[in-house]
């Protein structure tokens, strides 16, 4: 397959199907589901944002995570993670569109404790990078990952992204100096990976 160009927006037909999911937007009836595990202290050790009130997920489902497109840099795409056979809301992704100019973006999941070790966050996040790279035509989708947060890690090397930075004491990070990894892949990385590459 040909490297694409940047296209003009993201715009995908919901839900994008998986061998054993769905992602789709996020809706007022999920935030039970996303109190579920946004709420808690461990998951949100070592993401960018603290436990979450059940006030505080409604506003973001009725702002930033009502976005169902991608159509300018800046924006960003948070989508649910559904569990096909059940219907269960298991976790969330996001893909940020960082730059237009250098076709940038980056990657994120959560997921609720009780569904992992099944490989969903895995296989949610490389249905991103498949609408990243074969759909908006992105150049370079990255991951940042603080050093200790090892599970997350993990799911960056199971997509093929590269380890390609280990930035010492990068950022205060919840009152503590925090180690930042950097992973990425270019396009033309996920093109040589055929199973990653075929529509997810
Ligand atoms: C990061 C996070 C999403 C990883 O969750 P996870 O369940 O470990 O990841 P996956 O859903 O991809 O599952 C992978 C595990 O399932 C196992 N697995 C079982 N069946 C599998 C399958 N069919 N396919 C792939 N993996 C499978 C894998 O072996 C792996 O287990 P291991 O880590 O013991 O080797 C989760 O820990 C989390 O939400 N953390 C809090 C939020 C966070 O930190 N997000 C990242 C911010 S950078």
């Amino acid at each position: 397959m040909p490297a694409l160009q940047q296209s003009a927006a993201l715009q995908p037909a919901y839900p994008v199907r998986t061998q054993r999911l769905l992602l789709r937007p996020l809706t007022a009836a999920d935030v039970d589901a996303l109190l579920a595990y946004r709420s808690r202290p461990d998951v949100c050790r070592y993401v960018p944002f603290e436990p979450m009130t059940r006030d505080v997920i409604t506003e973001r489902l009725a702002t930033l995570w009502a976005n169902t497109d991608l159509t300018d840099e800046g924006q960003a795409l948070a989508l649910g993670i559904e569990v096909a056979e059940t219907g269960q809301l298991v976790g969330d992704v996001v893909l940020f569109w960082h730059s237009r100019e250098h076709r940038g973006g980056e990657i994120g999941y959560v997921l609720n404790p009780d569904f992992s070790g099944h490989g969903y966050a895995t296989e949610a996040a490389r249905a991103l990078l498949h609408l990243g790279f074969d759909h908006l035509g992105l150049h370079r989708i990255t991951a940042r990952i603080e050093e200790r947060n090892e599970p997350s890690a993990k799911v960056a090397r199971r997509l093929g992204m590269r380890q390609e930075a280990r930035l010492v004491h990068n950022e205060r990070f919840k009152g503590e100096w925090s180690t930042e990894l950097g992973f990425a892949m270019l396009a033309d990385e996920w093109q040589a990976y055929p199973s990653q590459r075929s529509s997810p």
